[in-house]
């Protein structure tokens, strides 16, 4: 956290007086700390505890204040993180709905830094679905929730709504600070999930894939700081903080790319496409009294080698699901797909590929091997995999080493 400046916003509620203490352990870690205090947090504690503790005037107004006649736009723009704690029903309501009445709010609406809430209030309100639903928005949005404990609350009550722990509050605060942003402007296209092709009205040719390896990449491109595109079979998925197009067929994926691939550097292709689709989908419902349908199938355009012909300035990442000779067969496919990197999986073990959370793999380029991992979660698999790209567009090592090759 040395020398990163956090805004800390600070609500009215009673956990307030443990802001306090998250001051102080930010300030303990080296950040720089600009304490915002709405008039509810001023009931509960004073501007001058803060001041004191960060050595920053804590400030409470978003007019009148003579030395800095904007400082909603300044405070925004120099923070590296804003964190809110307490984070009360009342001002999640207001922040999800986009109100910029005072400072904190406007300030929160003035920046591009990452966000963190520590909500804490009574179970009642905790549990109330308005105030779910707010923070369901938020999430969405991309601000981080450090959920609250179940504790004792004020007044002697118990139940969820306990402010979490100022040391845990200061941990995730201090783990988006060091996430590294290498892919800061990276236009990144990533697909996920198994495409339906049509059999008749009500019926498809599908797969089992569960679209968890392209939104955990999705995901991680994000945190990384890249503009991300998610083209997903899975309308049930997320909410994402990052525009998703939902695609139902092989052919509704490829136009969906083709529309964006010259706009994008980076293409990963974790969809599981269908080979083959029915050659004439029925219009209506088969019924069973017409006796067993004769399904015809053709193949479906492969998307993927269409994009490797076409490449211009892309990256291509593709995937490779495969049950033996899994390394010879993903080079192949490389090759014969101009990919600059293929991601190689077992899926014939039941922890790696379809459906689990965690997955196996071999990453390959037109050298060979790159990397290979033991069985990791698809979060982990999307890091290793996103260090690869990083390399590759010369952004390895911006805030880190790149990870180990394992
Ligand atoms: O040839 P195979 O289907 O095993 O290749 C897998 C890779 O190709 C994956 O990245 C997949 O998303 C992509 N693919 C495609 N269009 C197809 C079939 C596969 O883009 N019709």
């Amino acid at each position: 956290m040395q020398g990163r400046t956090v805004v800390l916003g600070v609500c009215g509620g009673i956990a307030a007086y443990k802001a306090v203490e998250v001051c102080r352990r930010l300030t303990d870690a080296g950040a720089r700390v600009l304490p915002v205090l709405t008039r509810g947090a001023t009931r509960f504690v004073t501007p001058l505890t803060f001041s004191a503790l960060a050595a920053e005037p804590a400030r409470t107004r978003l007019f009148d204040d003579p030395d800095d006649p904007i400082p909603h736009t300044r405070l925004g723009r120099r923070a590296d993180l804003v964190l809110v704690v307490p984070a009360t029903a009342g001002f999640c309501a207001r922040y999800a709905a986009g109100f910029a009445d005072d400072l904190l709010t406007a300030t929160l609406l003035a920046t591009r830094a990452p966000v963190v809430l520590a909500p804490a209030m009574h179970t009642e309100m905790w549990e109330h679905p308005a105030v779910r639903a707010n923070l369901a928005v938020l999430a969405a949005r991309g601000v981080t929730v450090v959920e609250p404990e179940v504790g004792r609350l004020a007044g002697g009550d118990e139940g969820a709504g306990r402010l979490a722990d100022p040391a845990r509050i200061v941990g995730v605060a201090g783990e988006i600070l060091a996430a590294r942003r290498d892919l800061e402007g990276v236009r990144v296209l990533v697909t996920a999930g198994g495409t339906r092709e049509p059999i008749d009205a009500v019926r498809y040719l599908g797969n089992r894939s569960s679209g968890k390896m392209g939104h955990a990449l999705a995901r991680a491109a994000h945190d990384r700081g890249a503009t991300v595109t998610l083209v997903t079979t899975r309308a049930d998925a997320g909410p994402f903080p990052f525009p998703t197009v939902v695609v139902g067929t092989a052919e509704e994926m490829r136009a969906a790319l083709r529309r964006r691939f010259a706009d994008s550097d980076v293409v990963v292709m974790a969809a599981a496409v269908a080979d083959f689709r029915p050659k004439a989908p029925a219009e209506g419902k088969w019924k069973k009294e017409d006796g067993v349908p004769e399904v015809v199938l053709e193949p479906t355009p492969d998307i993927l080698a269409e994009l490797g012909a076409a490449k211009e300035h892309q990256l291509l990442v593709g995937f490779a699901a495969e049950t033996e000779d899994v390394v010879a067969r993903a080079a192949a496919k490389l090759v014969r797909k101009r990919l600059d990197l293929v991601v190689a999986n077992d899926v014939s073990t039941p922890d790696a590929g379809f459906e689990v959370d965690t997955n196996r793999a071999v990453l390959l380029d037109s050298g060979g091997p790159v990397s290979e991992t033991p069985l990791v979660t698809k979060a982990e698999l999307a890091g290793i995999i996103l260090d690869q790209v990083a390399a590759r567009l010369g952004r390895a090592g911006r805030d880190e080493t790149p990870r180990e090759q394992t």
